[in-house]
């Protein structure tokens, strides 16, 4: 089908993350190397390319745009690529979401929810302010006020808790006992091989079911019927939802159907690629449209099984931070 995005597996792409950039304010051990060396501002896509390859991937089907980084609310005039991005309803863009540590998120939620943007998966490994400082080295108070800020102003909200086993394995239960004190969707995440090259070991991955046990000893647990995000989804004390993305012990891969273009144009298919697709210097060197959409079609034509047949960390110097996870 020439009006849509599908690889040779059979999987049809519906969903598109944006990398604004790689730089970031927090400094979280399993997202980026320990001396991060920010690409030179020229070297981003600007708002006006980035909404070029948006427009013209949705309309080969993708609905669902998501900002990531790096943390995105770095990017300057971030607001005004909301809106732009929000221009794009009447083409068939459904929803527009961000990704964010939520840090700098408080001044700028209403304005964010005025241009456009309807929800934000907030990243909190810890409730507990020395944990959370540990893993991140940032303070914790402002990601609170950041996640008020964004309810206040009528944003969708869901918390992400990547889980390492030295360091917040412990925060399983006061993470699920707050996130329902608050009325907020909590998904755990497995440490995935993604980081600096070597530092990524298995033992450090605390897995889906050891969350489950965890989570079962003190209360009562039913999986429920999976759908087409990463997360699967269990029902706690028969009241409140917890998901869980377990990409290391049960990837899901086989139903994936999202893409990924860099803060510098490069398009990749799965996380776990060996590289991406340029299109940067395409867009500079005012490539037509239809020649762009023939490389981005190849390129997700031969998008790979990804990890469900790789099972280990990917050798390349391309840090989880510059892809937007
Ligand atoms: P929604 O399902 O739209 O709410 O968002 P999401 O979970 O896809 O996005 P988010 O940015 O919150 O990412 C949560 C975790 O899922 C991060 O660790 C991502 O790296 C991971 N993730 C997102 N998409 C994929 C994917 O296609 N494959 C794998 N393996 N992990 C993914
Ligand atoms: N494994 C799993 N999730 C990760 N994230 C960043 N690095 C990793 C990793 N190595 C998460 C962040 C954020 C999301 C975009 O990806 O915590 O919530
Ligand atoms: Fe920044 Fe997010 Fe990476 Fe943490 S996970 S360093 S908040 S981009």
């Amino acid at each position: 089908d020439p009006s849509q995005l599908i690889d040779q597996h059979g999987r049809r792409k519906r969903k598109l993350r944006i990398s604004l950039t790689d730089r970031c304010n927090f400094r979280c051990s399993y997202c980026m190397p320990d001396h991060p060396q920010w690409l030179p501002k020229k070297q981003l896509l600007s708002f006006e390319e980035i909404v070029r390859v948006a427009r013209l991937m949705i309309g080969q089907g993708i609905s669902h745009i998501r900002l990531t980084g790096g943390e995105p609310l770095l990017r300057r005039d971030l607001v005004s690529c909301v809106a732009a991005l929000h221009a794009l309803r009447s083409e068939g863009l459904e929803q527009l979401s961000m990704t964010s540590n939520a840090s700098l998120l408080a001044p700028q939620a209403q304005a964010l929810k005025a241009a456009g943007l309807d929800d934000l998966n907030i990243s909190l490994d810890s409730i507990q302010p020395e944990t959370f400082k540990r893993m991140t080295g940032r303070e914790l108070a402002p990601v609170l006020q950041g996640i008020e800020a964004a309810r206040a102003a009528g944003l969708g909200v869901k918390i992400n808790s990547v889980l390492l086993r030295k360091d917040n394995a412990d925060q399983i239960l006061p993470l699920i006992h707050w996130a329902r004190g608050e009325g907020l969707e909590l998904r755990f995440i497995e440490y995935m091989p993604l980081d600096m090259p070597g530092r990524w070991q298995r033992a450090q991955v605390v897995s889906e079911d050891e969350i489950i046990a965890a989570v079962a000893a003190q209360h009562r647990v039913e999986a429920l019927p999976r759908s087409h995000d990463p997360a699967t989804r269990y029902r706690i004390d028969g009241e409140y939802e917890l998901g869980v993305i377990s990409t290391v012990s049960k990837p899901f891969c086989a139903s994936c159907d999202r893409l990924r273009l860099t803060a510098t144009g490069e398009l990749y298919t799965c996380l776990f690629a060996q590289s991406g697709t340029p299109l940067r210097e395409l867009l500079r060197a005012d490539a037509g449209d239809a020649q762009l959409l023939e490389i981005i079609r190849t390129a997700v034509w031969h998008k790979d099984v990804g990890y469900a047949a790789r099972q280990g960390p990917v050798e390349r110097p391309v840090t989880m931070h510059m892809l937007g996870g």
